[in-house]
């Protein structure tokens, strides 16, 4: 292979930079030339695709978002813009495609190399629900990211005595809202995939109350239900004085920390490695601290799962 594109698709994720960087350079460095994909998939059937050089990638590393831009593209889920994808990648000459994103784009990754077009894909998430991988580039910066509101949070609930309802975000996963319901010490963690009762869950909170507990945090996964709706069955069925707390987008922005830095560097350079030895249809991940790769089809059809240890945990240390 001798020239590759890249691109980046779905929610950005802090750490995407760094993995264009590791791809371009690792590309650059087996003398493979690299071709960005501006925009995502729509910029792909667009033929908005321009080369990349070593100096196009300086002084990323730190920086979140990414300098390919991202979308979400409902016409490239169809055979035919899919195909017009692939035409586009024909005419710049590009023989292979590194996929950063999460399961969206993975499944767009998975088509082209069915119909002969080789991707390789590389967990770009703060979702962190990409099978094959403990952790997806983005993820951990978003982590401390609500650690920093849920603490700043915990200073003024404890001031003036308040129950916290903080929504996260995770889509359908529950990862985000556990590693920072158990890092920020809250009360109560709701995930989707653990079941939960209304009534539990203010027993608990007025319990707590009655033991001398002035003030409770409360992290709710988006992909339960919404912060709002909480707060008002709390502040309905509790004494407690409640607040919701929407953190939203802000869990998507800022400069990765190393973790992702180094872990983009390590996805994004495997991902090259795969490429040039001819494998598509692969995705990238890490286990136990190692690069590891798998079909991208077996990961499409694996179920996200969240370590439920840490579910337990949480609740025997926030008693
Ligand atoms: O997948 C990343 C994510 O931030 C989810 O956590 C969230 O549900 C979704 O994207 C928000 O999407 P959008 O930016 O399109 O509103």
């Amino acid at each position: 292979m001798k020239r590759i594109g890249v691109l980046t698709s779905g929610g950005d994720a802090p750490g995407m930079n760094a993995a264009v960087r590791a791809v371009v350079r690792k590309a650059i460095y087996h003398d493979v030339e690299v071709y960005g994909v501006y925009g995502g998939y729509s910029g792909l059937m667009n033929g908005n695709i321009e080369k990349l050089e070593l100096g196009s990638v300086g002084d990323i590393i730190h920086r979140g978002g990414t300098m390919l831009l991202s979308a979400r593209c409902e016409e490239f889920k169809t055979k035919e813009g899919q195909l017009k994808g692939i035409e586009q990648l024909k005419l710049a000459g590009i023989e292979g495609l590194v996929v950063i994103g999460g399961d969206g784009s993975y499944r767009g990754a998975k088509a082209l190399t069915e119909l002969g077009f080789p991707c390789v894909g590389v967990p770009g998430t703060i979702d962190n629900d990409i099978p094959g991988t403990q952790y997806t580039i983005g993820f951990d910066t978003a982590l401390n990211t609500v650690i920093e509101a849920v603490d700043k949070i915990r200073d003024t609930a404890q001031s003036h005595e308040r129950a916290f309802v903080i929504e996260v975000m995770g889509r359908n996963a529950g990862d985000l809202a556990l590693w920072s319901g158990l890092a920020g010490g809250a009360e109560t963690i709701l995930i989707p995939e653990d079941n939960y009762d209304m009534n539990d869950i203010c027993q608990r909170l007025i319990k707590s109350q009655e033991r001398g507990k002035k003030h409770s945090i409360i992290i709710v996964a988006e992909g339960v239900a919404s912060g709002v709706e909480f707060g008002k069955q709390i502040k309905e069925r509790t004494d407690f004085d409640t607040r919701v707390s929407i953190l939203g987008h802000i869990q998507r922005g800022g400069s990765p920390t190393a973790f992702d830095r180094v872990l983009a560097s390590r996805l994004g350079a495997r991902a090259v490695e795969l490429l040039l030895k001819g494998k598509g249809g692969r995705a990238v991940g890490m286990k136990n601290n190692q690069v590891i790769d798998n079909d991208i089809a077996d990961i499409l059809g694996e179920a996200h799962t969240v370590d439920m240890n840490l579910l337990t945990l949480s609740k025997e240390l926030s008693i």
